[in-house]
């Protein structure tokens, strides 16, 4: 029988160490096809080939029923394609496939009595699987707190003083998108560090957030949105921490922010949402973001949008929204960010956006930062189509409204 696999291709290989200290194989001797070294090799070092595959079956036991399986499958494929078992999409209210890297934890079910993650997982034989998770606290990949003096696309820009912290903030692990360029892609494709609960989160952000008498907390990533549990309930228990007036933010990408989920959001306590479409042309959204499925990158692009929409009309008085948008020269024209700049004018010319500089960095090395000149001629061009509260990332630091700065330290 013939599978896909994954093997080393020397040729790119770096030795930089990725696979063995940020995402490590947790079936080393026997590849089940999860991909999330191919995903996160920054050199791409990674190709998947078609071989003989060792269907030797072993036996499991999911929520008591026996199950025969393929041992060298993920465990997520042996659910789904053996056990009749259905796990859901990024940012379902069920266990769901949503980074396949490790890091989320949205696809955990309990096995053998502990939380473990079915998408690298794979079947051993007598493994005992239960898909009722909700007796456990859900667990994701953490980094931080840490106190931060800029903040991200939401933060509103007017708090910065440029000396003092702003928020403190965490960053989860695992994203739903493949951005050849991300720009934090050590946390992202993090799958090693232990994981915490949404309640230990909220304990130490809010004692960050205490120690540095921060005006708000934040959680950006990776992407944190996709495990949705894990999310509503970091909210809730910052919420029981902190006094309504601190400002409780998430930094998402927005692909999978429909009003339902914004809803859940605002009511377990978030208040300030930055949401970032990066741009307007599906076929620059799959450049930028590394999706090759067009109708998915056309899905995803079309809820950001909405999210954006939805949050204005929605929670004005509630939540402070923040857009953000991506420059670099060999990812989006100008044209484009002027696209941009109409479509977030004609909602509010008020609304705030913040357009990051992509630099090089995990597998673009070959593009260049921005220059500062070619970032202000960026704030120009959305200035000129109507809005009032731009702000860019340059490698200088932010420069805002009335070329207002925001240096980093
Ligand atoms: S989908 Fe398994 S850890 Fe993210």
């Amino acid at each position: 029988m013939l599978g896909t696999k994954v093997v080393i291709d020397y040729r790119r290989c770096r030795r930089c160490g990725f696979c063995s200290t940020v995402n490590i194989c947790y079936s080393p001797n026997l590849c089940i096809g999860c991909f999330s070294c191919f995903y996160s090799c920054p050199y791409q070092a990674r190709k998947i080939v078609r071989k003989p595959i060792n269907a030797e079956f072993v036996k499991i036991y999911v929520d008591g029923i026996e199950y025969s399986v393929p041992s060298d499958i993920t465990l997520a494929e042996a659910l789904e394609g053996y056990c009749g078992f259905k796990l859901g999409t990024p940012g379902s209210k069920i266990p769901s496939i949503a980074c396949r890297t490790g890091g989320c934890w949205s696809c955990a079910l309990i096995i053998d009595g502990k939380l473990e993650r079915v998408c690298i997982t794979s079947a051993r034989n007598g493994m005992k699987i239960e898909t009722s998770v909700e007796k456990f606290e859900p667990l994701r990949i953490v980094h931080g707190p840490s106190p931060h003096t800029v903040g991200g696309k939401g933060t509103p820009w007017w708090e910065v003083d440029y000396i003092n912290y702003v928020e403190a903030a965490i960053w989860v692990a695992g994203c739903n998108l493949r951005c050849p360029q991300c720009q934090n892609y050590s946390i992202t494709y993090d799958n090693v560090s232990q994981p915490m609960s949404p309640r230990e989160a909220a304990v130490a952000i809010v004692y960050c957030h205490k120690e540095y008498n921060t005006r708000g907390i934040a959680i950006s990533g990776g992407e944190p949105t996709i495990n949705r549990r894990w999310l509503i309930e970091f909210f809730r228990e910052v919420s029981k921490r902190v006094s309504p007036k601190v400002r409780r933010h998430l930094d998402s990408n927005g692909t999978i922010l429909t009003p339902d989920y914004i809803d859940e959001l605002v009511e377990s306590g978030c208040n300030n949402i930055g949401v970032e479409p990066k741009c307007v042309k599906t076929e620059t959204y799959m450049r930028i973001t590394g999706l090759s499925n067009n109708d998915l990158a056309k899905k995803y692009l079309t809820t950001a949008w909405k999210a954006v929409e939805y949050i204005y009309e929605r929670y004005s008085d509630k939540v402070y929204l923040g857009v953000g948008l991506i420059y670099n020269k060999d990812l989006i024209s100008m044209d484009e960010i002027a696209e941009a700049g109409r479509k977030i004018a004609s909602i509010d010319r008020k609304i705030q956006v913040t357009v990051l500089d992509y630099f090089p960095t995990f597998r673009r090395r070959d593009i260049r930062r921005p220059s500062v000149s070619e970032m202000l001629n960026v704030k120009k061009i959305l200035e000129d189509q109507g809005l009032e509260t731009v702000i860019v990332q340059t490698i200088v630091g932010h420069i805002g409204p009335k070329n207002h700065r925001r240096v980093e330290l």
